[in-house]
């Protein structure tokens, strides 16, 4: 692992990029290879051992590209696959999930709190987030829901309109998060319709978004191990499975700005 070396990101698809995006402006310096699994998208509605076939084999990408950090930039892959991606990157790499950042957030901030999450089938159904913040002893009463339309909605498109605000709203009056004090989005989607989820609680609730906190986590821990980048500037990359020009399109709502993607099947 050297400072110089890349720091890996990897989704189903472009979601992730909104993490990307928090990683870029808090570590400008360093060099990103951010890997959307784009061909096996989405996530969550695979089976747990599809998902950790695909995080294993894109590990392996990332790894040949010589990343010395693995940020798991999807609620699903972090629920199946972060043991395994760990387990399987050994010392070759730091690997980062973006749950751990969210439970350590919800341990100091919201003890004794109704906490809801909503995500995937993959994340709500894997109970992680469950087992997580029950094993803080925080007297947190966690409640979840399963939130399977947003994420493709979102890649169509369709966010900050009135097609997502009565989807949004018909998963927000779930009878399962009434009371709510806090919301976790599970999703790295759901930054884009975080304004409309904000909007149904007019503001009493807090809204976790996890991009800045997972950022913040990676920075705290490549920056203890002498792992920032402090030389040469190189520029970022950005591979997919599959390529339409729709992604493309849609890059820069995740991104912030435009980026060009190159095709990288998983398997040949
Ligand atoms: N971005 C993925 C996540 O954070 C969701 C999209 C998918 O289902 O592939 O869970």
């Amino acid at each position: 692992m050297e400072a110089s070396s890349p720091i890996g990101i990897f989704d189903s698809g472009i979601g992730g990029l909104t993490v990307a995006r928090a990683v870029k402006n808090l570590m400008p310096n360093e060099q990103l290879i951010y890997f959307g699994d784009t061909a096996h998208l989405p996530y969550g509605d695979k089976s747990t051992a599809s998902i950790q076939a695909y995080s294993v084999k894109i590990a392996d990408v990332l790894l040949r590209a010589r990343c010395k950090a693995i940020l798991i930039a999807c609620n699903s892959a972090s629920t199946a696959a972060f043991e395994l991606v760990k387990a399987y990157v050994a010392s070759r790499a730091k690997v980062f999930d973006v749950i751990e950042p969210v439970v350590d957030y919800v341990s100091v901030h919201h003890g004794g709190k109704k906490v809801g999450l909503i995500g995937t089938k993959q994340t709500v159904n894997s109970g992680v987030y469950r087992q997580k913040i029950e094993a803080l002893n925080k007297r947190v009463q966690f409640s979840s829901l399963a939130t399977p339309l947003l994420a493709p909605m979102i890649e169509e498109g369709f966010h900050n309109n009135q097609i997502s605000q009565v989807i949004v709203e018909n998963y927000l009056e779930d009878e399962e998060l009434r009371g709510v004090e806090a919301l976790i989005l599970g999703c790295t989607h759901y930054p884009l319709i975080k304004a409309q989820i904000d909007s149904f609680y007019d503001g009493s609730v807090e809204v976790i978004d996890s991009s800045e906190m997972v950022a913040q986590a990676t920075f705290t821990a490549l920056n203890s191990l002498g792992l920032l980048n402090t030389g040469e500037k190189r520029k970022d990359r950005f591979l997919v499975s599959d390529y339409t020009p729709s992604f493309e399109n849609t890059t820069k709502l995740f991104f912030g700005k435009e980026v060009s993607l190159e095709k990288y099947p998983l398997w040949e």
